[in-house]
């Protein structure tokens, strides 16, 4: 009997002994299986008389069923142990980010961004709006127009008829049926005349204006524009700009001259020169390039104003009569001028930014900084 109280006692100690699920499972055969000192004790009875026999059986019978009782018991205790463990490794703690919140950014270690932290309005929306205001105040009209145009709006309106050698002035993004093929000069002209274009410049926005009021006319479009152009320092495949429009009698290219240096005296202050330099554009005449003094070197000369000096901010000048005869004005009475500037670049020269694409990257740590 002392040998049954011996065995009970070893396995209570094994099985007390393991410390996780599979440790447990693997002292079983030693606490009370094959390899136990249970079965070694039961295999002495082979040679035991029938009493002892029965006595001891039935001693062993009660400590195999305490054994088992007991692996039961320490089996649950552990499975329940690791479940735990395994529940707290994977919880997820939710209250370090709402502290972070409640203590705001200035708490904040600079590896771990606040998920409250805000933005803001973007550079070029922001040079925009401040666009939209000083012409506002000078008596202006903020108007929109479509982004996606057609053939008539983008360009013959504007005074380019099909296969007009001024439109190669405008890498064009055709859109629908007629594809790229539709300025092909083996194309018709009937799919030419019908193909929609993402438009070249805000331009098409002063057809729409003459086309649906009388004059006179003051009014400032703003708006996203399209070219298949390969960006670079100063260009940007998608890009903004604003349109100006004035049609009254009497109008003269003095009044454009005067409304350019409020807006530059505005918009620029007194540290910036601009220029108007004789050009073409079909929709005006005459027409003139607006330029300002490089914002990167102030005039010296350097890459971003291709050692000139200065920078063209867009065209301008005075409505063609062409233009005017094609949207029903009459010429005889009224006169206008136009011009249209890139905001990208008006953005760029207020932060003497040296490449545009900067504006796009949307890397947060450079933008956060305007
Ligand atoms: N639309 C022209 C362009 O994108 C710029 C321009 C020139 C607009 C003369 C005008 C203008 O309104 O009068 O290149």
């Amino acid at each position: 009997m002392k040998a049954v109280a011996d065995v009970t006692q070893r396995g209570r100690e094994l099985i007390q002994s393991a410390c996780s699920v599979a440790e447990l499972r693997a002292v079983e055969p030693e606490a009370f299986g094959k390899r136990s000192a249970l079965a070694a004790v039961t295999r002495t009875l082979r040679d035991a008389t029938p009493e002892q026999r029965r006595d001891t059986g039935r001693a062993l019978q009660e400590a195999r069923a305490e054994l088992e009782a007991f692996f039961g018991r320490r089996m649950e205790e552990l499975q329940t142990k690791e479940a735990e463990m395994r529940a707290e490794s994977e919880r997820l703690d939710l209250s370090e980010a709402a502290l972070l919140a409640r203590r705001g950014a200035g708490a904040l270690s600079e590896a771990v961004p606040s998920p409250v932290q805000k933005g803001h309005i973007h550079l070029v929306s922001q040079v925009r709006a401040e666009l939209e205001d000083i012409f506002v105040s000078m008596g202006f009209e903020v108007m929109e127009g479509p982004e996606v145009e057609d053939d008539w709006h983008n360009f013959q309106a504007l005074n380019m008829p099909p296969h007009h050698p001024a439109r190669g002035m405008f890498d064009t993004f055709y859109l629908g049926a007629g594809g790229e093929g539709a300025i092909d000069s083996n194309s018709d002209l009937s799919s030419e005349q019908s193909a929609a274009v993402l438009r070249t410049h805000t331009s098409p926005v002063q057809v729409r204006l003459m086309e649906s009021r009388k004059p006179p006319i003051y009014a400032v479009v703003p708006g996203r524009c399209y070219r298949r152009d390969t960006p670079d320092a100063s260009h940007l495949p998608t890009f903004h700009q604003i349109e100006g429009l004035v049609v009254d009698e009497g109008i003269s290219m003095a009044h454009l001259a005067g409304t350019l240096d409020a807006f530059v005296g505005a918009f620029f202050g007194s540290g910036r020169r601009a220029r108007l330099r004789p050009s073409f554009f079909p929709f005006t005449e005459p027409s003139a390039e607006f330029d300002v003094t490089c914002w990167v070197c102030g005039g010296e000369g350097c890459r971003t104003c291709a050692g000139s000096g200065w920078v063209e901010l867009g065209g301008c000048g005075m409505v063609d009569p062409a233009v005017f005869d094609a949207v029903g004005v009459d010429a005889e009475r009224y006169t206008g001028f136009a011009w249209g500037f890139g905001i990208d670049r008006m953005a760029a020269a207020r932060t003497s930014l040296a490449d545009l694409r900067d504006l796009v990257d949307n890397d947060v740590r450079f933008l956060s900084q305007f």
